[in-house]
């Protein structure tokens, strides 16, 4: 009788076995960590890939003061940005606000950002002398305003949504290393792997090892998943997308395992959904270009699947917005799936859009 469902608010029906989980984990709302641990759910839980950002004006308020760095390196901006879209859109998870190229600074690389250009990097890596310029650094002397940043961001949600640590994939973070600036093709930077493979993966183990002791001293901190981004994995051939990317992946979720729980993002590289599987991940992101069932196919049961909202779709009418994410929940069916957009959010969403995306998530009833 106990195990019985019982309402507490109008909307939610909690067990007393949700109850207590919610309890030992400190987490008031534990939806995307239990959907990841296979659990079941009142509900499918809801967040957005670069959720903390320019689209908000509360954002774009503290842009107007501080340089993009500033931001990031300041524990306490950081945290405000990072509660923001939990505030304001009511996500069920807060993302740490900062950036995958931290990690290339602090392996000695100097990295601006610059608004309407993106990312810059004035000395890429192109030969073996290159390398001599950077260091698998020790985290805490290079990074320690990330971890601070977790720490007080955790303080602050006080229980009330998990919060997700992340880091780029060691291929993603070479593409920026080598091509020195965002591209469509990151054709230098392919070209470097293979033209100049040793190098190629002398420098994929050093972005491996220094991301491997990034998430584990973030999940020290208090983060309570990590997502591994790899933007730039649909660039690569499945062969290629094995040796260049995955087998580096596959590294980082191994040496994680234990202490967190992953979820992998390898935007375009739905060949690949399987072997990611393999790697004991217990999430995959997936883009647009991929139908839930046959993501589904790939990964079989035993994986959380997330995404994949086109993201340029939150510029639809409302109504058109509410219709179309309905029928992506009623795809992707019951259990082990967390909604998300299938890349992150563009600066021109409007919030109320965002909103919708989110509140049709939470009314939805499968
Ligand atoms: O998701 C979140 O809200 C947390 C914060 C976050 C940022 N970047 C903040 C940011 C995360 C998770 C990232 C990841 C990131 N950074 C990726 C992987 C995800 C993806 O979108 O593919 C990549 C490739 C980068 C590199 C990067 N940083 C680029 C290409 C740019 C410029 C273009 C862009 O999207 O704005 C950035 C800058 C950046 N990182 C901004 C934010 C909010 C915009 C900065 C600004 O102009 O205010």
């Amino acid at each position: 009788m106990l195990n019985k469902p019982f309402n507490i608010s109008k909307l939610t029906l909690f067990t007393i076995d949700d109850l207590l989980i919610q309890f030992m984990s400190g987490l008031k709302n534990d939806l995307l960590l239990r959907t990841l641990r296979g659990e079941q759910t009142e509900r499918i839980p809801v967040w957005m890939m670069r959720q903390a950002g320019r689209y908000l004006p509360e954002y774009r308020a503290l842009r107007e003061k501080y340089g993009f760095f500033e931001r990031v390196q300041n524990p306490s901006l950081a945290t405000e940005i990072t509660i923001q879209p939990v505030d304001l859109v009511g996500v069920d998870a807060a993302i740490l606000f900062s950036d995958i190229l931290v990690v290339p600074q602090a392996m000695g690389l100097e990295v601006q950002l610059i608004e309407s250009k993106g990312p810059v990097l004035p000395d890429p890596i192109k030969t073996q002398e290159d390398l001599k310029r950077i260091r698998v650094p020790d985290v805490h002397e290079t990074l320690q305003y990330v971890f601070d940043a977790i720490k007080l961001t955790k303080q602050e949600l006080n229980g009330r949504v998990p919060l997700i640590g992340f880091a780029g994939a060691p291929w993603t973070i070479l593409c920026y290393m080598v091509q020195g600036k965002g591209s469509k093709t990151f054709d230098e930077a392919k070209a470097f792997c293979y033209t100049q493979p040793e190098l190629a993966h002398q420098l994929l183990q050093m972005i491996t090892d220094t991301t491997i002791a990034y998430l584990k001293a973030q999940v020290k901190a208090g983060v309570d998943t990590v997502q591994i981004f790899d933007s730039w994995g649909g660039l690569l051939s499945k062969d290629d997308f094995e040796n260049i990317s995955l087998k580096y992946i596959r590294q980082i979720v191994h040496a994680l395992k234990d202490e967190t729980l992953v979820i992998i993002f390898a935007k375009g590289a739905w060949h690949s959904l399987q072997s990611m599987t393999e790697t004991g991940a217990q999430g995959l992101g997936i883009d647009w270009c991929i139908e839930p069932q046959t993501a589904r196919n790939f990964a079989g049961p035993n994986i959380s699947l997330q995404g994949n909202f086109d993201p340029a779709k939150l510029l639809s009418p409302i109504p058109v917005i509410q219709k179309e994410v309905k029928q992506m929940l009623t795809s992707f069916g019951k259990g082990r799936y967390i909604a998300n957009l299938g890349h992150g959010i563009l600066p021109n969403v409007p919030v109320d859009h965002a909103r919708a995306f989110v509140d049709t998530v939470k009314t939805f009833n499968l």
